[in-house]
């Protein structure tokens, strides 16, 4: 047999895995990969416990997401935006937002069709549009504000566009979009045959007061859109990897084609526990904006004591920071010798860009108990 010809040549092990082996190597306090170090609710963790002895969810969830899942989607999607979807239709769970970003892109993408990523960016996009037969068109976002410059956008859209995805609040950038800017990207998506896919993982971590701007409150925008969310970042649980999409039912119908035979079905025992919680305790997502903004000001006070430079961060439990009074290093190389040296890993900024600029900006998770933030900042404080 010939040797394997890879169809994703250029994809080698992701940096968060990379960096999280190098911190665990190295003892490395890791506020590189974007998880929580703290635990989920105890009421969600006993209502699953609750589930699995209770021996009703041990076989497969209905392929679209349990029926009371998706009724307590529809409930929050109503409070609190405002936003009308149908759970039988519309709606659909699926293992992670990372299945619900590659089910939305097969769905649509055909061979030689463009998809326009906004970078940096999250890293399953580009992936999932090549094994599509798609080619991602990128168009940067240029630090220090990370706003979308629209011209750019712009001129990078045409007849072959066949979608584009957003992020907000913005992995790793920290910054959010808001209403007017949903207007401007209508306005440029109105002429042309594309779609959208909304990555709104991080819709309850938003601070200072703003409110998510979701594309499904967008009138025009939600006739076109695929958004997508995860209860893994609303309830501290990653590694369960749980999410779901919410499009209009045309796209929901293609969605479902493809995540039938993906997945077919997500796990059926913390669907149903999910359920009851959101229902029974909304006020855990409507906390977050404050138990998160908690936690950034409490980083960036530990911060101000290091030579670096803190880039604000409106959404998201991540931080930037400028570190070019510390270092001349490409933030690769000096992520890694953060992470060898002085027992701090990070993410550089670079990975996220197809032609990364000339920044010396690294990431932080600040989703971590305050001890294990003053230990990364004393260390930091070194420097
Ligand atoms: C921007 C963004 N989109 C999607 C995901 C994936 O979410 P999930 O863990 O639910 O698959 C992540 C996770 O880090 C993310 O940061």
């Amino acid at each position: 047999m010939k040797a394997l010809d890879s169809k994703l040549p250029a994809v080698g092990t992701t940096i968060f895995t990379v960096m999280s082996a190098l911190a665990e190597k190295h003892r490395a306090v890791n506020l590189s990969q974007g998880f929580p170090n703290f635990q989920p609710p105890s009421g969600l963790v006993e209502l699953v416990e609750r589930h699995l002895r209770g021996g009703r969810f041990h076989q497969y969830a209905p392929m679209p997401g349990s029926v009371s899942l998706r009724a307590a989607i529809a409930e929050k999607l109503a409070q609190l935006y405002r936003v009308s979807a149908d759970p039988d239709t519309e709606i659909t769970v699926t293992s992670g937002a990372t299945e619900a970003i590659f089910d939305a892109i097969q769905a649509v993408v055909r061979r030689d069709d463009e998809v326009v990523v906004l970078d940096p960016c999250y890293d399953s996009y580009e992936p999932s549009i090549t094994l599509a037969g798609g080619r991602a068109v990128h168009v940067p976002l240029a630090p220090p504000e990370f706003a979308i410059e629209w011209d750019r956008l712009h001129a990078a859209l045409g007849p072959r566009t066949r979608l584009v995805i957003v992020n907000t609040p913005h992995n790793p950038a920290g910054t959010v979009i808001e209403k007017r800017d949903l207007d401007r990207l209508a306005d440029l998506l109105r002429p042309l045959d594309c779609y959208l896919l909304s990555d709104e993982v991080y819709e309850h971590v938003v601070f200072d007061g703003r409110a998510h701007a979701t594309a499904l409150a967008h009138a025009e925008l939600r006739r076109r859109c695929f958004a997508v969310f995860s209860f893994g970042k609303t309830y501290h649980a990653t590694g369960w990897k749980l999410g779901y999409c919410v499009a209009p039912p045309e796209l929901t119908a293609e969605l479902r084609r493809v995540h039938q035979y993906v997945t077919f079905a997500s796990t059926s025992p913390l669907q149903a526990a999910l359920a009851d919680y959101m229902r029974e305790h909304p006020e855990h997502h409507l906390g977050l904006p404050a138990f998160y903004e908690e936690r950034r000001d409490y980083f960036n006070r530990l911060l101000a004591a290091t030579k670096l430079t803190i880039r604000p961060s409106a959404g998201t439990y991540f931080q930037l920071a400028d570190y070019g009074a510390i270092s001349d290093l490409p933030d690769v190389d000096f992520a890694r010798w953060l992470t060898i040296e002085h027992g701090v890993a990070v993410i550089p900024i670079s990975v996220f860009y197809r032609e990364p600029p000339a920044a010396k900006l690294v990431r932080f998770c600040f989703a971590k108990e305050d001890a294990t933030l003053a230990e990364a900042a004393r260390r930091l404080s070194a420097l």
